[in-house]
């Protein structure tokens, strides 16, 4: 059957095989010392929902849809960046569960890498993951039928681009620097429009380069990349929110992480601002916004499915 035809759950199944395929293959074919790859493969293959890369996935195949292309394409186009997402995400929880940062145990069902390997190792792991990333980014995909070299070397460079911006100072590291800082003893506490913010670069700029990577290398025009932008910025707040909510609600057992941790630690999330069942209805009303862009562009696939799944996710 093919990827267009499929049902979320057939879908997300048969691509997140293809996903974890692919991470492994690429950390086989490293040239790292075992005693790192050891330590870079341990919480990249040991689970995950794998939104990010999902997210890349649909939407060049939301993009390549709507263009009347065959959707085949999508994993030769958008798999390396899927990847790559996936990379920097891992690393960004590797070092979230630090000691100096979240203090984590618990991470995807299993003790965090730091318990693992030692702190040295696991900071080197998130090093090495971060910067394969880019490697990998740089160098696939080298060559995509039908796509000529040139557009596929521009369609490449605004990826990292993209993806850059996102991880760095000005994306999810900057949200994880205000996480910290706002947490520390005596400081002053955010208002709406600051939650938002630290939530808008913490989680919510990896899941916008996320759509936006995947739609660029599917050959997107402006008014579709705006549009498949605009979803993802409401889909990544969405995100966030109901990972607040879960760490309040939900079982760490379920969670493969220690729910609890955010209002012992004294993070500012939603739940703990405007309350949980608000917080519920703010998601609520980001999926409604996500929803709307897509129609909007007339962007279809399994973008807006995926949005529902964020939203009623239960881990
Ligand atoms: C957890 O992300 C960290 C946040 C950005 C909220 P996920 O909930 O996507 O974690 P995995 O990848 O499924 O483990
Ligand atoms: C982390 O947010 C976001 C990242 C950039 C990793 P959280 O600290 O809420 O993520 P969890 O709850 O530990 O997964
Ligand atoms: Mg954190
Ligand atoms: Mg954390
Ligand atoms: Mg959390």
């Amino acid at each position: 059957m093919s990827a267009a035809a499929l049902d979320l759950q057939s879908w997300l199944d048969l691509r997140c095989r293809e996903v974890n395929a692919a991470l492994d293959a690429r950390l086989t074919a490293s040239a790292a010392p075992a005693v790192i790859l050891e330590a870079m493969r341990y919480p990249l293959v040991g689970g995950g929902k794998r939104l990010r890369p999902l997210l890349a996935i649909a939407a060049a195949e939301a993009v390549l849809e709507r263009h009347g292309k065959a959707l085949e394409a999508a994993s030769a186009l958008a798999m390396p960046a899927a990847c790559a997402l996936e990379m920097i995400h891992t690393y960004s929880l590797v070092h979230d569960d630090l000691p100096a940062m979240d203090n984590d145990t618990l991470r995807r069902g299993r003790p965090t890498a730091h318990v693992v390997f030692g702190e040295g190792l696991a900071i080197l792991a998130g090093d090495g993951l971060l910067t394969e990333a880019f490697a990998l980014l740089a160098r696939e995909p080298d060559g995509v039928p039908g796509v000529p070299a040139d557009t596929l070397a521009r369609r490449k460079l605004q990826a990292v681009a993209v993806i850059a911006e996102a991880a760095g100072a000005a994306g999810m590291v900057g949200g994880q620097a205000i996480d910290l800082e706002a947490a520390a003893a005596g400081a002053a506490p955010l208002d709406a429009q600051g939650l938002r913010d630290m939530h808008a670069r913490k989680t919510g700029a990896l899941i916008r380069a996320s759509v936006a990577s995947g739609a660029v290398m599917a050959g997107a025009e402006d008014a579709e990349l705006h549009a498949a932008v605009d979803y993802a910025t409401q889909i990544g707040l969405a995100f966030q929110i109901v990972d607040d909510i879960l760490d309040v609600e939900g079982a760490s057992a379920d969670l493969g992480k220690t729910a609890g941790k955010d209002a012992a630690a004294g993070k500012p999330t939603y739940p703990a601002f405007f309350g949980v069942e608000p917080s519920r209805r703010l998601a609520a009303e980001c999926l409604g916004r996500a929803l709307d862009a897509l129609c909007q562009a007339g962007l279809g696939g399994q973008l807006a499915a995926i949005g529902h799944w964020v939203v009623t996710r239960r881990q």
